[in-house]
């Protein structure tokens, strides 16, 4: 099944769900229409104060009205009528009415949601149904696709079918799960089958941090960040971290960006809960030495241009005594060079790839965020790509594209 394309709304806007306790709270409701007759129920169920303003209304609204459920005010909006309320809903058929309604709810900092127009609302109303207890709210920008997923859930949790996972249990243990280059959805579905059944997360500042939010009140997280030159959790403290709780019998979850051991030091991991006896699983995780030049149009190799593709961590530069890289080989290589770690010397490796052999017009692309909402590229060639990482204030993480693999979309990718 292929996934709607964004409703126009929704571009650029990533609404933030909550749920909101209204009982006692004034909510002010103008427009007496079919809107009002669907939105008003739950409403009512939530114990709001509620005040209708609306010259006329529909039977089943006033029928509403006449029960004491809600205080009709039989009359047009009026500038003011927002006054001491917590949240407004607008649904009149007149949209400078409308207007004017969010426009005050603006100024007067009210949540607001628009039954003409989402994209001049400050407040989104989900698809929402409940069953057992539990309250399901679907957001999606797209009211029929949200109707269809919550009916689906919602008939899921009836029939079973949908079962929550938190009466599963693991065995104690770790797991070591790349969680992908950022973007939430490109974790693996084991990778998100053994988050969901975690006791205990460990997660890397790389990891999707969306997946952490998901996770029931229960699960404990522990951030593990390693900011490059910062502060960081010493390796040996997280190895540490991983063997306490596995050995107090929980089922930890090491979650970290990209695949666990593409520079990802999952292997030491691995080792050291080996040596304690602590049993691991390793769920492989989509390296954003490949997604993310992906994800920006760049794919690492290309029939007809290169055969191969080489993943280089810049993480120290070329002439650090602690590099383990070939750089000299590297340059004289035809394929595609995947930098890593590598915006801060890249002035440096630039200009040895150079030095030893590579043409400096040859194309490069820089990705900062690949994957995620922040995600930017950047082109150059090798010739000028320190003056324009620096020009551009790239930040890490980026991955660096070296190769003629560079522009072979150009024509089909907006870049
Ligand atoms: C310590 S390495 C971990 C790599 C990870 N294990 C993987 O397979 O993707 C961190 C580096 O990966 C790259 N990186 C990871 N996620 C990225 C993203 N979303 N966008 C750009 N670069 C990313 C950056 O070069 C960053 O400095």
């Amino acid at each position: 099944m292929t996934a709607p394309t964004p409703h126009p709304s929704t571009e650029g806007r990533t609404p933030y769900p909550v749920g909101l306790l209204l009982a006692g709270r004034r909510v002010v409701v103008v427009g007496g229409g079919h809107v009002a007759q669907r939105r008003l129920p739950a409403l009512i169920a939530s114990g709001a104060e509620l005040h209708l303003i609306s010259p006329a209304t529909t039977p089943a609204v006033q029928a509403m009205a006449d029960a004491g459920e809600v205080t009709w005010h039989a009359r047009p909006y009026e500038d003011g009528d927002l006054a001491g309320a917590w949240y407004a809903l607008v649904a009149t058929d007149d949209p400078a009415v409308n207007a004017a309604v969010s426009a005050e709810a603006e100024r007067e900092r009210v949540f607001c949601s628009r039954s003409d127009d989402a994209s001049a609302a400050s407040a989104w109303t989900p698809a929402s149904g409940r069953d057992a207890g539990a309250t399901v709210a679907v957001l999606t920008g797209d009211p029929r696709h949200s109707a269809a997923l919550r009916d689906a859930i919602v008939d899921g949790l009836r029939d079973g079918s949908l079962a929550a996972r938190q009466y599963r249990s693991r065995g104690a243990g770790v797991a070591l799960v790349g969680g992908g280059p950022g973007d939430p959805d490109l974790i693996t579905v084991r990778g998100r089958r053994l988050l969901a059944d975690a006791d205990v997360v460990v997660a890397d500042r790389l990891a999707p941090r969306e997946l952490l939010a998901e996770l029931p009140e229960h699960v404990e997280v522990i951030d593990a960040s390693k900011i490059p030159y910062g502060r960081f959790m010493a390796q040996e403290a997280i190895n540490r971290t991983l063997i306490e709780h596995a050995k107090a019998g929980k089922f930890v979850v090491r979650l970290k960006g990209g695949d666990p051991y593409v520079f990802g030091r999952g292997g030491e991991e691995l080792l050291a809960c080996a040596e304690a006896g602590i049993p691991v699983t390793v769920v492989p995780g989509i390296s954003s030495s490949i997604s993310v030049p992906a994800a920006a149009g760049v794919p690492v190799t290309h029939r007809g241009l290169t055969h191969e593709f080489t993943v280089i961590s810049g993480h120290v530069g070329p002439d650090d005594e602690r590099s383990l890289t070939n750089w000299d080989a590297a340059a004289r290589m035809s394929g595609t060079l995947v930098l890593l770690m590598a915006v801060d010397k890249i002035g440096a490796i630039a200009a040895r790839l150079v030095a030893a052999g590579r043409s400096a017009d040859t194309p490069v692309a820089i990705v900062q965020e690949g994957t995620t909402a922040a995600q930017r590229r950047v082109d150059a060639i090798l010739g000028t790509v320190a003056a324009v990482v620096e020009a551009e204030g790239v930040k890490p993480p980026a991955v660096i594209v070296i190769g003629e693999v560079v522009d072979v979309l150009a024509a089909a990718f907006r870049k």
